[in-house]
């Protein structure tokens, strides 16, 4: 056999493996099927309004007729159920230890989000052995239900849990105020996502101020230091949420604003940041572990034949 058709040879096997490749793993693209958008609300400062934020989100992007997974990897006390009103018997930790299956984790949130209870399974999320991370990807990929936006609460601060959500996620929306603290805080996080994590995109959402004014100053602000003292790091303004006393009085009443209040003006924020977010084409900043596995439960289900 002369060169050429030893070249031809080795082409014709390596297109034929890579066809063989394909039809085992079809591409969920290629059969008009999305994978969720991770996105993960963080901050460097806590207190900012996290979980009220991804309550409220969670139920607008519902509204724009995604389906919504809430992942609570906040291990404050105000969290999620309180807003949701749930009151989830197990959680993650269960799921990790192979006690419970995902599905029987999962609560029941309003207008038909679903959530997946952090309880004390996240305390040490980053240290876990081998089996259990086989039982939280078995579950994944044996969970039988559409998701279009997984919403991951991880808390707040540089702690590994924290930073191990950022980066699994795709799109990481950091939250600040105008509070000095917070506004430093969230450059302490971006610094080390970015210098040690190689992190280079970040989404900032402002909460409780008086007006988008006021928003886009504490954006710059942030905006300047980063520039200055960071390289390569893309921070993009996603938008503002006003104080409202609204939003603290449907707390009160174990709700989120938009539900018990939907023409305040928080409410309205909520809505449009939603909208503008689908609008806003995810920038993949990491490859990460839910990414991935989720990316793999897709497989399995478009492999198998399910429409998700
Ligand atoms: N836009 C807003 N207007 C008025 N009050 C707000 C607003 N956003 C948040 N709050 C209030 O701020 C407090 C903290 O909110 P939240 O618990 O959502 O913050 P967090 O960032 O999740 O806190 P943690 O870091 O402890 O998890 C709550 O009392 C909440 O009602
Ligand atoms: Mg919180």
């Amino acid at each position: 056999m002369d060169q050429a058709n030893r070249l031809r040879e080795i082409v014709k096997t390596e297109i034929h493996q890579h066809e063989k490749k394909a039809k085992l793993k079809p591409h969920p693209r290629s059969q008009g099927l999305t994978f969720p958008r991770v996105i993960a609300v963080t901050s460097g400062k806590g207190g900012v309004g996290k979980t009220n934020i991804v309550g409220n989100l969670a139920i607008a992007f519902t509204r724009l007729g995604k389906k919504v997974i809430v992942l609570d990897a906040d291990l404050g006390l105000a969290n999620i159920d309180i807003l949701f009103r749930i009151h989830p018997r197990y959680h993650m930790g269960h799921v990790i230890n192979g006690e419970k299956e995902l599905s029987e984790v999962m609560a029941d949130g309003p207008e038909g989000i679903r959530i997946i209870p952090a309880g004390s399974g996240f305390t040490d999320f980053t240290h876990l052995t081998e089996g259990q991370k086989l039982n939280i990807l078995s579950e994944f990929e044996s969970l039988d239900e559409r998701v279009d936006i997984f919403l991951i609460d991880t808390g707040a601060g540089i702690s590994s849990n924290v930073i191990y959500f950022n980066l699994a996620a795709d799109e990481c929306v950091i939250v600040a105020t105008d509070e000095p603290t917070s506004i430093t805080d969230a450059y302490a996080m971006i610094k080390v996502m970015a210098t040690q994590y190689g992190m280079n995109y970040f989404k900032i959402l402002i909460n409780m101020v008086k007006n988008e004014m006021q928003a886009k100053m504490v954006y710059h602000t942030l905006s300047k230091s980063v520039d200055r003292f960071i390289n390569d790091v893309v921070l993009e303004y996603v938008g503002f949420l006003p104080t409202d006393h609204l939003l603290k009085q449907a707390l009160m009443n174990r709700s989120t604003v938009i539900e018990m209040y939907p023409s305040a003006l928080s409410s309205t924020c909520f809505q449009n940041l939603a909208d503008d977010l689908l609008k806003s084409p995810a920038r993949l900043s990491a490859e990460g572990n839910i990414k991935f596995f989720l990316k793999r439960f897709i497989d399995y289900k478009t492999a198998s034949g399910l429409a998700i």
